[in-house]
């Protein structure tokens, strides 16, 4: 029986993205598998059944998931879902590996084999299965336009018959992929942009695409490429040279990340009453808590007329997009252990040994036991 591969709408609330989109169903085709989709599964990322030739379409997932051996995924299984996972068969997915220990629990108990895509190494070889960076880059685009929507300038100079418009000044705080993005996106409108990481490598990414480097002297580069920590001291230093220029600029947009962590808080309540009147704060990090101390998670408000916006699944905004390119990531990532129809995984492949979070019955990845207290 060749390998079935299983898509259900996702429900999660505020979730518009589908993890098989018409034309990665058309190349898993292609490698020999049988394709059954939840009916409606991807027309709020605008892909109608229609468009899916060749996925056999049924309603509810039960009948979705049924017999079949990989189940795709955008967000992580719900109770009522997981029950509906055959047992022993493949689940992948951004699946919140720390969030959840009865999650955790309920695809053990079912001997499901997850692969969660948080915890796909990052290197070369993996790119083109980095789904972090392929949605955290349209996270950073929405984050651009919301900031150039919601501001009360306009971003690039202009000289008008009127006389001349300085552009809005944008800081952009945090800069991986999705930083880099807000800053390409802002540039492309027009605004002054300024940008700061801990990690020395993102100085040159940062000048690299026309934007200045607000430099605070401290480097906090972690394991992995990512970044630590900050000692008590060196966020001292930081506030002290970021307060300056957060004062200055007319849009914030935070982005600042610690993998597995709540997001460093690095602009206080003091900052924001120093901050201009009208000005607004894009913060990104809304989701893990937050890069500024008065953001509310999904939330506007407002404090000294400076505007807090807290937007939350920033990439579910536009869904086409999102899940073009995160299906791409699955396809990429599943692929190479396809064939005829088969699924054979290499567990020794060290992207797909990272990656696995639980397998016969246990989790298994290092982090995620010893952070869920399984170590
Ligand atoms: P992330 O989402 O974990 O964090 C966002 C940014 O916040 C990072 O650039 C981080 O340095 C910064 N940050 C953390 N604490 C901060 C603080 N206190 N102040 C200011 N900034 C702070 O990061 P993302 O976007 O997932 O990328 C992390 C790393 O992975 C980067 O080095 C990136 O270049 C690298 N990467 C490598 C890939 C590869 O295939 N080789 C692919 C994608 C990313």
């Amino acid at each position: 029986m060749p390998l079935t591969i299983a898509v259900s709408r996702e429900r999660a609330p505020g979730e518009h993205r589908v993890a098989l989109v018409p034309e990665t169903a058309k190349k898993f085709a292609a490698l020999g598998a049988v394709l059954r989709m939840e009916q409606s599964a991807g027309t709020e990322s605008h892909f109608l059944d229609s468009d899916y030739a060749g996925v056999t379409l049924v309603d509810g997932i039960p009948e979705a998931y049924g017999t079949a051996g990989l189940i795709l995924r955008v967000t992580p299984p719900l109770p009522e879902e997981i029950a509906a996972i055959p047992e022993g068969s493949v689940l992948i997915g951004l699946l919140r590996p720390f969030e959840d220990k009865a999650r955790l629990a309920a695809l053990n108990a079912r001997r499901i084999t997850a692969f969660s895509l948080e915890l796909l190494p990052r290197i070369s070889r993996a790119q083109s299965m980095d789904a972090l960076s392929s949605q955290a880059s349209c996270a950073g685009y929405q984050c651009g336009l919301i900031a150039a929507a919601r501001c009360t300038k306009f971003f690039p100079m202009l000289t008008t018959a009127a006389g001349t418009i300085r552009p809005a000044r944008v800081l952009v705080i945090g800069a991986g992929v999705a930083g880099l993005q807000a800053i390409a996106t802002c540039k492309r409108l027009g605004a002054m942009v300024e940008a700061y990481d801990v990690r020395s490598a993102a100085r040159e990414q940062i000048e690299s695409l026309g934007a200045k480097f607000v430099d605070t002297g401290v480097a906090a580069d972690g394991a992995g490429g990512y970044a630590r920590e900050l000692t008590a001291e060196e966020k001292a230093a930081q506030a002290e040279k970021l307060a300056k220029a957060i004062a200055a600029a007319d849009v914030v947009i935070a982005t600042a990340a610690i993998p597995g962590k709540k997001a460093p808080v690095i602009i206080t309540r003091e900052m924001v009453g120093r901050m201009k009147y009208g000005a607004i704060i894009v913060d990104m990090a809304a989701e893990s808590g937050g890069n500024c101390e008065l953001t509310q998670p999904g939330e506007h408000v407002v404090a000294n007329d400076v505007n807090i916006h807290g937007p939350l699944n920033l990439p579910s905004r536009m869904p086409t997009h999102a899940s073009e390119l995160y299906s791409k990531n699955l396809y990429n990532f599943l692929s190479p252990w396809i064939k005829d129809g088969e699924l054979n995984i290499d567990w020794s492949d060290d992207v797909v040994a990272g990656t696995l979070l639980c397998r016969d019955g246990a989790t298994v990845h290092a982090t995620v036991k010893q952070a869920m207290g399984e170590a």
